[in-house]
């Protein structure tokens, strides 16, 4: 492959802007998947890597959980975020850094509590309550509105809060503090030019909250899932203060930013194939598929780092144990071997759900189900009111090589009240 098209590899995985500009992001995955999907990576700032593009070579790597871990670094990090977390030791231990017998353990503890049949039967009213609430919202909103921002960013938020059972008098704090450590690379959303040291202010106001409310927690235990995490144990002890923390922050921040993000990209998509809505309308059954190919459009989290524990040879790639793999879930699910004419938004596209959006394997997205669930609810309650939608602007897309989207989503509508 000739050089430059590996230097434009390095900066779709590397820089953050990239990812403002998602044509032509896409055209060099594209390219990449083509002619050399297990591209080496090398840029300056960063260990060099391997960029993994393809859906099979993804899957290959996730599936084999004994052979590539996701270790303390799985997102993707600079030199000298590395230097710093090894020498200040990891500020968090999340599920998404753990691996084998531990990672089991503590993944054992919430795993019954976001199964289907637990979060349909306790939170289905309560989300039905704000997806109307927020369809509400847009009607109160006189007709006019910025979609991302006025509410793609709160239902979800609001729905992650009542499960974690976070008072709504709270809301607005976690939303600043989750994008502060989510959005650290966009400078609407990061705390200022040090980011690192905005996400650690962050990471320690989420501390000093969830600490009081394990204590509440544990004397008063109640169904919600702050409870379930307080009272956990493994290997018949209570979690430790670092590993609680941990929990409530991945499932706060995990469980917003995604699912806001793919239900504004996914509005978006809508808005653009105008047929697409009436053919929803006219078959509210195909909605469960729409969102499916929603979250395959989207693929909010863009990537997650895998280590090779032993030398592996992947589409022909000597990968050397240790080395890093970044797998590209936005690739992958734009992977032509896969998905017919990958670039088209289809709600009717037969194998949507084929797409790698929550990953595979052993790490699964925990929250998959509920997102779904948000996601359904609310597009089931804004089809059948909406008369009609359209874009009064540009949209506009975060800078964030990790989770992104759109922020910005100008929209004119009418809805029925
Ligand atoms: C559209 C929305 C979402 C997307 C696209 C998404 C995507 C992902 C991905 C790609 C992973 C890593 C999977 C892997 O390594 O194989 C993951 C893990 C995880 N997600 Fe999600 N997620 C979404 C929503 C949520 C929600 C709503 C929650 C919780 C309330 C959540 C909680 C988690 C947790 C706890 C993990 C770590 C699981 C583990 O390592 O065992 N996610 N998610």
């Amino acid at each position: 492959m000739p050089s430059d098209a590996k230097s434009d590899a390095a900066v779709i995985f590397t820089n953050p802007d990239a990812y403002t500009d998602l044509q032509a992001w896409h055209a060099v995955a594209a390219r990449l998947r083509r002619e050399d999907p297990v591209c080496r990576v090398e840029s300056a700032r960063f260990e060099p890597f391997w960029a993994v593009t393809r859906h099979a070579d993804v899957n290959e790597i996730e599936r084999q959980s004994d052979k590539f871990h996701n270790t303390i670094a799985s997102v993707l990090q600079t030199r000298e975020q590395v230097a710093q977390m090894r020498s200040l030791g990891p500020m968090l231990k999340t599920l998404i850094n753990m691996d084998g017998q531990e990672h089991r353990n503590y993944r054992a503890v919430t795993n019954d509590w976001f199964k289907p049949n637990n979060l349909k039967r306790t939170f289905q009213p309560r989300i039905s309550d704000l997806a109307r609430k927020y369809v509400d919202r847009m009607v109160e909103l006189g007709g006019e509105c910025d979609f991302a921002m006025d509410v793609a960013r709160y239902y979800p938020l609001q729905v992650i809060m009542s499960i974690l059972g976070v008072p709504e008098s709270d809301e607005l704090k976690m939303l600043d503090l989750t994008q502060k450590l989510f959005g650290a690379d966009d400078p609407d959303f990061a705390g200022g030019p040090d980011r690192q040291a905005a996400a650690l202010a962050a990471v320690m106001d989420f501390i000093s909250y969830f600490r009081e409310m394990t204590a509440n927690r544990r004397a008063h235990p109640g169904g919600d899932l702050a409870s379930t995490i307080a009272n956990g144990t493994v290997d018949g002890k209570p979690l430790e203060d670092l590993h609680t923390f941990s929990y409530y922050v991945i499932v706060a921040t995990a469980g917003h930013d995604t699912t806001s993000s793919t239900l504004a990209g996914g509005l978006e998509e809508l808005i653009r194939n105008p047929d697409q809505i009436k053919l929803l309308q006219q078959n509210p059954d195909l909605i469960d598929n729409a969102v499916e190919e929603m979250i395959r459009w989207v693929t909010p989290v863009r990537h997650f780092m895998r280590f090779a524990q032993e030398n592996y040879v992947l589409r022909g790639k000597n990968i050397k144990a240790g080395d890093g793999l970044l797998m590209s879930y936005l690739s992958a699910n734009r992977d032509e071997e896969v998905f017919e004419q990958p670039l088209r938004f289809d709600v009717r596209r037969a194998n949507a759900e084929d797409h790698l959006a929550f990953g595979v394997g052993v790490h699964f997205c925990l929250g998959a189900t509920l997102a779904r669930m948000e996601l359904r609810t609310f597009f089931r309650e804004l089809l059948p009111r909406l008369e009609s939608i359209e874009l009064t602007g540009p949209t506009q897309y975060s800078a964030a090589t990790f989770v992104g989207a759109p922020k910005r989503i100008p929209v004119r509508y009418k809805l029925r009240k």
